[in-house]
């Protein structure tokens, strides 16, 4: 394929948000954690492009948005290899990897089904930790249990 077909996949936005390197198998999760099922803005996504990096790769573009950090941040628990890129009359001004962020809030649902979260209307808080192993988890603030990646379910 020409690098003329390369770069008509996805095509190039005016403004806006690029999430570029996003695991293909995350992009709806994605879609999910920043609501981008239920806007109005122009939202662009491929899954399961080619990538020099991660074999194969899933990038969303989204017209006229731009995420505060925090917000963005929530996309690092399934995507801690993205790239946020911010695109003004259609050149690059900023690129940055998310970070992951130190505490979460109500986007995912704490793995103990008898802790208070999944009994009553009371919204989930986590802080994030790692393991002996270096692996990520979720302590819940209220049960004090962790949820592992391997357990993530969203809200
Ligand atoms: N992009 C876009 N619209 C623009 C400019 C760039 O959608 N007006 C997208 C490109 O498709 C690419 C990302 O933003 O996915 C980063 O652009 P650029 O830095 O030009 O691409 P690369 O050099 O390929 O970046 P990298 O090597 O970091 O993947
Ligand atoms: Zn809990």
């Amino acid at each position: 394929m020409n690098d003329k077909r390369k770069q008509l996949i996805v095509s190039a936005i005016q403004n806006g948000t690029v999430i570029d390197h996003i695991p293909a198998k995350s992009v709806f999760q994605v879609v999910r954690i920043l609501g981008l099922d239920n806007t109005e803005k122009q939202v662009y996504f491929g899954v399961n492009l080619e990538s020099k990096k991660y074999g194969t790769k899933g990038i969303i573009k989204i017209s006229d948005h731009w995420f505060a950090s925090e917000e963005i941040n929530k996309i690092a628990l399934v995507a801690p290899s993205a790239t946020l890129i911010e695109i003004r009359d259609y050149e690059v001004t900023s690129k940055s990897s998310v970070q992951i962020p130190e505490h979460i809030e109500g986007i995912v649902k704490c793995f103990n089904p008898n802790c208070i979260t999944n009994k009553e209307d009371v919204s989930t808080r986590f802080t994030v930790i790692r393991d002996e192993h270096d692996e990520l988890k979720l302590a819940c603030h209220y049960c004090e249990k962790n949820t592992s990646r391997d357990n993530l379910m969203f809200i």
